[in-house]
């Protein structure tokens, strides 16, 4: 399969086919199936929070790498508002649209590394990183 998919998300439909390329690209890396529901999970939510507040952006999907440890990586990009309040969208129950304000923190939980950036106006950048255990 490619190693590098991306996926432009401005659909539902688009959704799930992250999640779906997200668990191929797991499972040919070698995750177990515990580690791929959570990748699949925190796949889902950023894209569904693309879909939601950005209406458009990508998820691309990496193998990641650093010394023997093998990872994916999910980088979320959207040209979207931005997050006003970073702080308070990372805490648990902390929704702007009614939502259960679960989303990011649990990518955030689910996932080893997690480093976001974004800018009022500009766009929202998230980049998620899950090590395959050796
Ligand atoms: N890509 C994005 N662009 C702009 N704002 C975002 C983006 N992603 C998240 N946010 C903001 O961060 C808040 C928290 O996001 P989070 O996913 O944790 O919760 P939620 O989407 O509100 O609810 P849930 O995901 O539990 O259904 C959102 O309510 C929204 O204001
Ligand atoms: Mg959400």
């Amino acid at each position: 399969m490619d190693n590098n998919p991306n996926i432009t998300v401005t659909n539902e439909w688009d959704i799930v086919v992250a999640r779906q390329t997200g668990r191929d690209l797991a499972k040919s890396l070698g995750f177990g199936e515990v580690d791929q529901a959570r990748i699949t999970t925190a796949i889902s939510e950023l894209a569904r929070n693309i879909y939601l507040y950005a209406k458009t952006g990508k998820i691309e999907l990496r193998k990641a790498s650093e010394g023997d440890k093998v990872g994916i990586q999910i980088i979320s990009r959207d040209n979207g508002p931005g997050i006003k309040d970073v702080m308070k969208a990372l805490e648990d129950g902390y929704s702007t649209s009614g939502g259960l304000g679960a989303g990011l923190p649990g990518v955030k939980r689910l996932m080893d590394e997690f480093t976001i950036e974004t800018s009022e106006g500009k766009g929202t950048m998230i980049s998620a990183t899950k090590w395959k255990v050796l």
